[in-house]
C-alpha cells in the first residue's frame, strides 16, 4: 500500500549488479534487491562485458518482480523510474535503461536518468537526513576515486581525481595478484586484519604539493615488484602482511588527501561514497581524522556503499522534485563526466 506516499523506483545495471529498490518520499527503503553476479564473473578474475549484460538481461524481470513483492507495492503505486543510464560498461547500460523505458513506455510513469556517481553520493543523503549541500564527498569505488564538492543535489565540482587507477581497481588486482579472488577489496580489508601494517613500507604517491588528485598505479606495482622479488629470492611472503601493508599505504593517501581538501575549502561536512567506503580500516581512520578536525563525517552503511539501487531511487526523487525528467530517447553514457555531462539525463 501506498499510504499517500511518493514512491521512487530506482535500477541500476552500470556493472556487474542488477539492482532494483523502491524508496518512500526519497528515504524510506521499501525494498533493496541486489543480484550479484560476482560468481559468474570470478571465475575470469574479473566483470567481462558481454556476460555481464546478458545475466542482467535474465535477472531484471525476477529482480523487478521481488522489489515489488517486497515493498507490497504494485508498478501503479510508483510515482516515477529513475535509471543509471552512466557511467559505466555500454552493454549492462543498456539492459537497465532499455528496462526502465518499456516500463515507463508502458505505464505512462515519468522517466529519471541518474549518474552512477550522483547515485553513490545519494546513499549518503538518502541515510542521513541532516545532510544537505554543500558538502565535499570522497568518491572511492573500483571505477573511480574522486574528491567533489557537492554544491547542490544536482550540482557538483570535482576537486580532483585518480590519474591512474581507481582505489578499487588497486585493492582488486592486489588481491589478483595474491591469488585471492574477485572482487578483491573485502578479500584485503579481511585478511590485512591478521597482519602487519607496517612489515612493508610500500611508495605513497602524492604528486605535486597542493594537487588534490590521486595516483594508485605506483603502490600497484611496488606491491607486484615486491612479490616478484621474494619470489625470484626464493624467500616465503605472509600474504596478510602484504595485504595489511598496501591497505596502510593506500588509506593513508586518501585520508590525507580528503584532510587537504578540507583545509583547502573550509567544508565542516566529509561524505564518503563508493564501494571502498565499506572498507574497515578506512571507516576507523578517515573517523579519527575527522574528529581532530571537528568535521562531520558520514558514511552510509556498508549495503549502501557498494553498487545498489537504492542510491538510483534517491537521486532520482531530487531530480524529480525539481523536474529533472528523462525522455524516452535516454541514451547510455560509458564515460558520462558528473561536471559537465548531467544535461545529457536530460535529454
Ligand atoms: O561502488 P562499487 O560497488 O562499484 C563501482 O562503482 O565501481 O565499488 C566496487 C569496488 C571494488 O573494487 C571492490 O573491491 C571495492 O569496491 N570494495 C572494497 C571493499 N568492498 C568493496 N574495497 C576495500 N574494502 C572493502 N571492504
Ligand atoms: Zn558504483
Amino acid at each position: 500500500m501506498k499510504d499517500g506516499k511518493h514512491i521512487t523506483m530506482g535500477i541500476e545495471t552500470s556493472c556487474d549488479e542488477t539492482a532494483i529498490a523502491l524508496l518512500a518520499d526519497g528515504r524510506e527503503i521499501l525494498s533493496n534487491i541486489i543480484s550479484s553476479q560476482i560468481d559468474v564473473h570470478k571465475v575470469y578474475g574479473g566483470v567481462v562485458p558481454e556476460i555481464a549484460s546478458r545475466h542482467h538481461l535474465s535477472n531484471l524481470p525476477f529482480v523487478y518482480e521481488r522489489a515489488l513483492d517486497e515493498a507490497g507495492l504494485v508498478l501503479s503505486d510508483v510515482d516515477e523510474v529513475g535509471v543509471c543510464a552512466g557511467p559505466g560498461l555500454a552493454g549492462a547500460l543498456i539492459m537497465g535503461t532499455a528496462f526502465a523505458k518499456a516500463i515507463c513506455a508502458a505505464s505512462g510513469k515519468p522517466l529519471v536518468g541518474v549518474h552512477h556517481i550522483q547515485g553513490h553520493i545519494f546513499s549518503n543523503i538518502v541515510e542521513h537526513p541532516e545532510l544537505e549541500p554543500p558538502f565535499l564527498c570522497l568518491v572511492i569505488s573500483g571505477g573511480h576515486t574522486q574528491l567533489v564538492e557537492v554544491r547542490g543535489y544536482n550540482e557538483f565540482h570535482v576537486l580532483g581525481g585518480t590519474r591512474d587507477d581507481a582505489v578499487g581497481e588497486a585493492y582488486d588486482k592486489v588481491a589478483r595478484v595474491l591469488g585471492l579472488g574477485y572482487p578483491g577489496g573485502p578479500k584485503i580489508d579481511e585478511i590485512a586484519r591478521g597482519g602487519d601494517p607496517h612489515a612493508i613500507e610500500f611508495k605513497r604517491v602524492y604528486l605535486e604539493k597542493g594537487s588534490l588528485d590521486f595516483s594508485f598505479s605506483g603502490t600497484k606495482t611496488a606491491v607486484i615488484n615486491y612479490l616478484h622479488n621474494e619470489k625470484q629470492g626464493g624467500r616465503s611472503v605472509n600474504p596478510a602482511d602484504v595485504a595489511a601493508s598496501f591497505q596502510e599505504a593506500v588509506v593513508e593517501v586518501l585520508v590525507n588527501k580528503a584532510a587537504d581538501a578540507l583545509e583547502m575549502t573550509g567544508y565542516k561536512a566529509l561524505a564518503v561514497a563508493g564501494g571502498v567506503a565499506a572498507n574497515s580500516l578506512l571507516r576507523e581512520r578517515i573517523r579519527k581524522a575527522c574528529e581532530e578536525r571537528g568535521t562531520k563525517l558520514y558514511i552510509p552503511s556498508s549495503i549502501l556503499c557498494t553498487d545498489n539501487a537504492v542510491m538510483i531511487a534517491g537521486a532520482a526523487y531530487r531530480k524529480a522534485m525539481e523536474g529533472r525528467f528523462a525522455s524516452l530517447r535516454l541514451d547510455v553514457w560509458p564515460g558520462l563526466d558528473l561536471e559537465e555531462g548531467l544535461d545529457k539525463l536530460e535529454m
